[in-house]
């Protein structure tokens, strides 16, 4: 299987300065390696889950009773790190207009309390449960505790049970055990799968989190857990220059340093927007902090921004290229689309644009490509490129992957604590006292 290809020639800091930054890592990557094998006690406890045959094997057997029920829909009730990953990895695969093609179980999203959003679900499902079809729904909160995903998950379950007798059987929960969440599920008999208690929501996408509703929807988890695998070994390369998490991390934070404060991911593939979200929550939960590591008030971060290739080089080229000089830009494309279209030959047309008849699609994205990484260059403005070969689940594991550990030696350069979220839990609680008060 082809692997994700890295390219730091464009990063414009000297080869030495990348390398010598790269090299205090040494430490943090060696906890990484330990941490392979010392399971799920410590911080680096996600990192493990890509060996847990036993929680793969108990996700199967989920997955397993729930497409007996060969549901139409499958709604995932979470937000934030319980359901960005999910997405993220659905439409980089499936693609997003997933819904409108398949013949298989469609699936939908309820994260925020938008009520006509989540109306708008209410009226896809319910028909499909008048005429005696199944819908499953996979509520999915660490916590057990956080608002938007509860009431959600309320009124969804309601509507279940308003049309099943015994609905429980259409119901999944994954969280912490012994959450209050849980709990309830296991005393109203739904099914509940356990996310380790050290593995944080941004770092739990190969956790029951997004393995039970990806494997669901016939995703191959295997090859997903497969390509992290894979990647893993490559990040926790004790040869720095081999290293492309440990690279990538010290290029950016020397950017950092000398004042660009924004990352931007550049994606050149529709597919991969929620990939970018997924990387954005990633980069800002787990970077921007008002403390470092010695509890000394430093209010640090990269601020992180998604790009959509080509589409916003006809909304943001303009800044990026003509801007403050405060961006460090990944350019992320993929080199092999699932489908291929040649732009025909239509009589007349030949003269609106040259060179364009005949052309595949994926030939003049991959001009636009080269033409923006030249325009940047230009500019002299820096980036970095990945090249993903496909959007298989094996490439996007790799992926997801290679992001997690490079934000942990992002988190280690910056003395910061790349796993809390501390400024997130106190808006959770401000809501909570606003809403027990009314
Ligand atoms: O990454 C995080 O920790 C957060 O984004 C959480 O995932 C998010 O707030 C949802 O929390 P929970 O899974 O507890 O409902």
């Amino acid at each position: 299987m082809k692997d994700i290809e890295f390219s730091f020639e464009d990063a414009i800091i000297p080869q030495q300065r990348i390398l010598e930054t790269a090299e205090r890592l040494r430490p943090e990557i060696k906890i990484m390696a330990n941490a392979i094998s010392e399971g799920y006690e410590g911080d680096l406890a996600s990192l493990c889950l890509l060996d847990d045959r036993l929680m793969l094997g108990k996700v199967r057997q989920a997955i397993g009773k729930n497409l007996q029920l060969k549901p139409v829909y499958l709604v995932v009730v979470g937000i934030g790190g319980s359901n960005l990953g999910t997405i993220a990895v659905q439409e980089a695969v499936l693609g997003k207009l997933y819904n409108q093609l398949t013949t298989a179980t469609k699936v939908l999203y309820a994260d925020t309390v938008d009520s006509d959003n989540i109306n708008n679900i209410v009226t896809l499902v319910k028909p499909v449960l008048e005429r005696g079809d199944n819908v499953v729904l996979n509520v999915i909160s660490k916590s057990g505790t956080t608002t938007e995903t509860i009431a959600n998950a309320e009124v969804l379950i309601d509507l279940l049970r308003r049309h099943k007798k015994d609905c429980k059987n259409c119901v999944s929960v994954t969280s912490d055990k012994g959450s209050e969440l849980w709990n309830i599920a296991v005393k109203e008999g739904i099914n509940v799968l356990e996310i380790p208690k050290k593995v944080g929501g941004r770092y739990s996408v190969f956790s029951p989190v997004g393995l039970f509703p990806l494997g669901l929807l016939g995703l191959n988890i295997e090859q997903l857990l497969d390509g992290a695998i894979h990647v893993r070994d490559a990040c926790i390369e004790t040869n720095i220059e081999k290293n492309p998490a440990a690279i990538s991390a010290a290029i950016q934070y020397l950017h950092y340093d000398s004042g660009k404060n924004i990352s931007d991911l550049f994606l050149f593939a529709n597919d991969l927007e929620s990939l970018g979200k997924w990387c954005r929550q990633l980069m800002a939960e787990s970077l921007g902090k008002e403390f470092n590591k010695k509890e000394e008030k430093v209010n640090i971060g990269i601020t992180p921004v998604v790009s959509i290739g080509s589409t916003d080089l006809h909304s943001m080229a303009q800044l990026y290229l003509g801007g403050p000089y405060d961006k460090f830009t990944t350019f992320l494309s993929v080199e092999n689309s699932n489908s291929h279209i040649n732009v025909p030959t239509l009589e007349g047309y030949s003269k609106l644009v040259y060179g364009i008849q005949g052309k595949s699609l994926e030939s003049i994205m991959g001009a636009t490509v080269e033409g923006t990484k030249a325009a940047f260059r230009k500019g002299k403005r820096p980036f970095m490129e990945i090249k993903l070969p496909c959007k298989s689940e094996y490439s996007i594991g790799q992926f997801l992957q290679f992001k997690m550990i490079e934000t942990i030696y992002l988190g280690y350069l910056l003395d910061v604590n790349p796993f809390d979220q501390p400024n997130v839990e106190s808006y959770k609680e401000e809501t909570r006292k606003i809403l027990q008060k009314n």
